[in-house]
């Protein structure tokens, strides 16, 4: 079993992190436990000049900067591609170019919507893949999560996690990492917006110490005894014609100061951003002393530090 820092660097050198489900418990703390060494300068890691291949075909503020500055601490640089500059976007076939960016660098992260893509990429990539979001999971996302729920809360194993709003992406990833790391993780949402089944009963089957993963219709019974309640947007990239739609079946699944009296005393706020205020989250909640949503952003940066260092073997 993978325990502590210096074993996830060995343990993750040269592995793909497609989903919150591709890291051991012992990966996934010793991630988090490094990104903190990371944050608070007890570690350096410098990985002399190696490079890190954009692949982005959706848009991004925190991912793309955070994933930039990461690689220059460690010493190296990035190529932002972007499909609409490169030759696929005139249909130059995925297989070739994974394989022409692996002669050039030494990493990628892809931003897409299809999972199967971004599994195409590790198949045919000779580097390591990092999934910078998919419609289906953002496990970095949910690494900076889990750190910005341990600083707040300590020992992360047996706390509670209430995410309020869509079961997609983000929901997914928080379910898997949650479930493999021991949190119990609550997901609210309204019928016909739950997480998918696989996930759900995959996630159940990774929970460790006896962590529960459960999906619920109503929002307060959710937050109740939660250390942290979480949101995302309605509307994900891709579904921005069904932003009207969502609204309406999303009514009354806001996080507000209402549903934040309910959750445990010193619960946290976590928004993993962008936000839209006075939909899946009030203004009010977003500036109380409660959010921790820009710690939250902050974090990124030191996950995909860790990260990038484990799967680059940086010792
Ligand atoms: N939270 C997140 O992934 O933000 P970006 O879309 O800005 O990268
Ligand atoms: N669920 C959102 C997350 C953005 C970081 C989306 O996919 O757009």
């Amino acid at each position: 079993m993978v325990t502590g820092v210096a074993a996830v660097l060995t343990a993750l050198s040269g592995r793909d992190y497609l989903s919150s489900a591709d890291c051991s418990a012992g990966e996934t703390q010793g991630l988090i436990d490094l990104a903190h060494q990371l944050k608070s300068g007890d570690r350096r890691i410098d990985l002399g000049n190696r490079v890190l291949g954009l692949i982005f075909s959706k848009a991004s503020t925190r991912t793309r900067v955070s994933f930039q500055v990461a690689m220059a601490r460690l010493g190296g640089q990035t190529v932002d591609l972007h499909p609409s500059v490169t030759q696929l976007g005139r249909g130059e076939p995925l297989q070739d170019t994974a394989r022409v960016l692996s002669r050039y660098c030494d990493v990628l992260a892809v931003r897409t919507f299809a999972q199967q893509e971004i599994v195409d990429y590790a198949y045919w990539a000779t580097v390591p893949v990092l999934n910078a979001l998919t419609d289906l999971e953002h496990p970095c996302q949910a690494l900076a999560d889990f750190l910005t729920m341990q600083e707040s809360h300590g020992d992360l194993a047996g706390q509670t996690l209430a995410y309020i709003g869509d079961g997609n992406n983000v929901a997914h990833s928080l379910m898997l990492c949650g479930a493999v790391l021991g949190v119990n993780v609550r997901i609210a949402c309204p019928e016909g917006f739950e997480p998918l089944p696989g996930v759900l009963e995959q996630a159940r089957s990774l929970a460790q110490q006896g962590a529960q993963i459960e999906v619920m219709a109503d929002s307060a019974q959710a937050v109740r005894g939660a250390q942290a309640v979480y949101t995302d947007v309605w509307a994900s990239m891709g579904q921005e014609q069904e932003q009207a739609e969502r609204e309406q079946a999303f009514a009354g699944f806001c996080v507000d100061q209402a549903l934040m009296d309910q959750a445990a005393k010193g619960a946290i706020v976590l928004h993993c951003l962008p936000a839209h205020r006075g939909e899946e989250i009030s203004a009010e909640v977003m500036e109380s002393a409660a959010s921790r949503i820009f710690d939250q952003a902050e974090n990124r940066l030191h996950v995909q530090q860790a990260l990038l260092a484990s799967v680059m073997g940086g010792l």
